[in-house]
């Protein structure tokens, strides 16, 4: 998709979008159009509420057709409402099959001046190719021969084209293409996106992007280490486990490792999964996707950081050698852990990577993104994803970035009162909570048990399982995975 700046009306794009704001002047783009617009107002038939689409009768241009779409009150329009506005543009041009549209949305906008053209920049260009996005690789010729490619979206700007802006779309585009890449690492089928699959897109990451270096464990090197509680879940697999370090070296100060949860698939192994709750669990790497995505995007946007991703790979199955209920592990940090659920999983493996990472790079902060509970997404739906912790001011930082890019965390609480749920009887811990029945505070007790491998760097848990892999569509996201953490740790790393 190209972005085109233009002064007016461009006049040869198949579509038009006007955006207006409610109680605004109307723009006198023709006559025609405001006698349209005014009436249908007066009738109450339209009233240019944010989100409101109205297809016009107008015949005064070229335009195959003109569309108006209500932009809400001025004094109510956020950089989150910017990327839904652009989704739903999208949405349009789409539905009605064209490959060239033309707008008035960012002349509109830029009119408000409560916000940087850099942010409004970013919003529009996030919105316009997150909207974009479909996994369409696996339909049919017939069926990919009806879709209509977007090629050009022409964007008129009546003033003095602000570098800023320019500059923001820029960014913009270059954060949906990297969530988009991780909606694609997450939407390929588990047969396909194995941990030996996803290696691959690692070493290409790393390939690509001088500044990204590479390191991955083995199965006989992860053994001879003792990482254990991670190696324990993959053992009802054929495929061996791996541990990729992702280095991406651009800064001078603090290092800060993300660590994403990549079980490829979960089956939930001995502790199998019903139907019901299986079926989409080949979503269960989309914390990994988003650190591969993030790294990448870091090098694209030549970030001033040091950040360290890790990605440790496996799937969770069933099988003649697979891991039992009962059966007790010993961690990497030489804690003993018992499985008391196999489907517990994505905790035994980030424990290991959590210690290990500590331990021989020694970052100064830690953030995982973990599709880690079913309790999650039962406490948050799928509009934000958990944070828990001990570090105010980093869950801070998170929780700021999450709100401006949209991609947003909720703090759960983690008093002193919960961090024992995880303690042991006949072993240092346990994989599930030994309190009540088991599952109350389910997100909470996967933070717990995490916390308990992290010595002392800042450290923040993510709970993705939500945001990660979402069954509607939205305004700028498709059904399926969404490449949920990389938005926010794009802001978070940006940092303004
Ligand atoms: N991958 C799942 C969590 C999950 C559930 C992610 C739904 C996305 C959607 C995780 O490995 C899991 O199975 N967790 C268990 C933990 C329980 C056994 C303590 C769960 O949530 O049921
Ligand atoms: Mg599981
Ligand atoms: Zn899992």
């Amino acid at each position: 998709m190209i972005i085109t700046m233009v002064k007016e009306l461009d006049q040869k794009s198949e579509v038009l979008i006007l955006s207006l704001f409610e109680n605004d002047n109307l723009k006198h783009y023709s006559f025609e159009l405001d006698k349209e617009i005014s009436e249908l107002i007066k009738k109450n038939i339209f009233s240019l509420k944010f989100g409101e689409i109205y297809g016009t009768k107008v015949k005064d241009w070229s335009y195959r057709k003109v569309i108006v779409l209500g932009l809400g009150k001025k004094e109510e329009l956020t950089l989150e409402k910017v990327r839904r506005v652009m989704g739903k543009l999208i949405k349009c041009v789409k539905g009605l099959k064209a490959e060239s549209v033309c707008t008035n949305v960012a002349e509109e906008i830029l009119l408000i001046k409560s916000f940087k053209l850099n942010d409004l920049g970013k919003a529009v260009g996030e919105g316009l190719l997150l909207a974009e996005y479909e996994f369409a690789k696996y339909l049919s010729k017939e069926k990919l021969d009806k879709k209509k490619i977007i090629n050009n979206v022409s964007l008129i700007l009546n003033r003095e084209v602000s570098e800023d802006f320019v500059q923001g779309l820029k960014i913009g585009r270059i954060i949906a293409e990297a969530t988009n890449f991780a909606k694609d690492l997450v939407n390929e089928p588990a047969s396909i996106c194995t941990p030996v699959y996803v290696e691959k897109i690692a070493q290409k990451v790393a390939d690509d992007n001088k500044k990204v270096k590479i390191r991955i464990l083995n199965y006989e090197e992860l053994k001879k280490e003792g990482l254990n509680s991670f190696l324990g879940v993959s053992k009802g697999s054929p495929i061996a486990a791996r541990l990729i370090f992702l280095e991406y070296n651009n800064g001078a100060g603090e290092k800060a490792a993300i660590i994403g949860k990549g079980i490829t698939f979960d089956s939930g192994g001995y502790n199998l999964k019903m139907t019901g709750y299986i079926e989409d669990m080949k979503s269960d790497m989309a914390g990994a996707a988003a650190v591969l995505a993030i790294i990448k995007l870091a090098a694209e946007l030549n970030l001033k950081r040091d950040i360290l991703g890790v990605i440790p790979l496996c799937e969770n199955m069933i099988g003649g050698s697979a891991q039992k209920p009962g059966d007790i592990v010993k961690a990497y940090n030489g804690k003993t852990v018992e499985i008391r659920n196999t489907d517990a999983e994505g905790r035994l493996i980030l424990a290991d990577a959590l210690a290990y990472t500590e331990a021989k790079y020694k970052p100064s902060s830690m953030i995982d993104l973990a599709t880690l509970t079913g309790a999650c997404v039962i406490a948050l739906g799928y509009y934000a994803s958990g944070i828990m912790g001990k570090d105010e001011g980093l869950i801070k930082n998170l929780v700021e970035a999450g709100e401006k890019s949209g991609d947003r965390v909720w703090e759960l609480p983690f008093y002193e009162d919960y961090q024992d749920a995880m303690d042991g009887t006949i072993s240092d811990l346990r994989n599930t909570s030994g309190k009540g029945k088991g599952y109350e505070g389910g997100a909470i007790n996967g933070g717990v048990f995490l916390s308990k491998f992290v010595v002392k760097a800042k450290w923040a848990h993510i709970d993705i399982a939500g945001p990660a892999f979402v069954i509607e569509e939205s305004d700028y996201l498709q059904k399926g995975g969404t490449g949920a953490g990389v938005r926010l740790l794009s802001y978070y790393f940006m940092g303004d």
